[in-house]
């Protein structure tokens, strides 16, 4: 369960002093998909890297795994990501010197798997790639790399799953093949899936979901 209580936060930009959250307050159960919704610049990929123990709040709280992470140092944050969180961006991400079996495969290597290379291969094969392994991300297409992605994601069995706008640089046909397996993968490791999205029809497939504006979180 993740719970948010009071969070605030703010950015200087210049002089200004810009609120991206004001007094947002909600909880996810284990295991639910939420869609993230709201209008470009409405703080969803702010509040994705705060839940995610990537960024630190202005104020608030922010529990996760039992764990407070909105007061962890960033070494502490660094850990609890390790142990708890995948994460998958619009722009895939991927470590271009590395093929699309090493990407997989090293974050199973930092937890100290020793089975780290087949389990990338299960899990590559799994998205369709098993004739892919040893592709730089730049032979890759948009949607190949996003489902390395989601391998590299996925592998590790994370508790918490955070997906910001997935299909965002993919065509219409290739995102609907994206999200199926992202949905695939959330039922099958039984993690917690927070996704931003501007897609009504995908948000509404979620069990639950919050809408930004105006700094405030509008549940529907
Ligand atoms: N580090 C930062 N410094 C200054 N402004 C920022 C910073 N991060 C985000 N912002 C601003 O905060 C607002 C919310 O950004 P973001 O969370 O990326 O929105 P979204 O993902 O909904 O498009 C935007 O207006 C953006 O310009
Ligand atoms: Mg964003």
């Amino acid at each position: 369960m993740i719970s948010v209580n009071q969070l605030h936060h703010q950015v200087t930009s210049g002089e200004d002093n810009l609120v991206i959250l004001d007094n947002v307050n909600f909880a996810i159960e284990r295991g639910q998909s939420v869609a993230i919704t709201g209008s470009s610049g409405s703080g969803k990929t702010t509040l994705l890297s705060l839940l995610a123990g990537l960024e630190t709040p202005t104020s608030g709280e922010i529990i996760a795994q039992n764990q407070c992470i909105s007061s962890m140092s960033e070494d502490e944050r660094a850990s609890f990501r390790a142990k708890n969180v995948g994460f998958v961006f619009q722009s895939f991400h991927l470590i271009p010197g590395l093929t699309a079996l090493e990407n997989v495969a090293l974050p199973l290597e930092l937890s100290g798997n020793p089975d780290a290379q087949s389990i990338a291969k299960d899990y590559l094969s799994k998205m369709g790639l098993a004739k892919r392994l040893t592709h730089n991300p730049t032979q890759l297409s948009g949607g190949e790399q996003q489902r390395v992605a989601l391998a590299r994601a996925f592998c590790v069995r994370p508790p918490l799953l955070f997906a910001d706008e997935p299909t965002g640089n993919l065509d219409e046909k290739t995102g609907e093949h994206i999200i199926d397996l992202l949905f695939a993968l959330h039922q099958e490791t039984q993690s917690t899936l927070i996704l931003v999205t501007h897609e009504a029809r995908l948000a509404s497939t979620c069990d639950q979901k919050l809408v930004l504006a105006q700094g405030q979180i509008h549940e529907s």
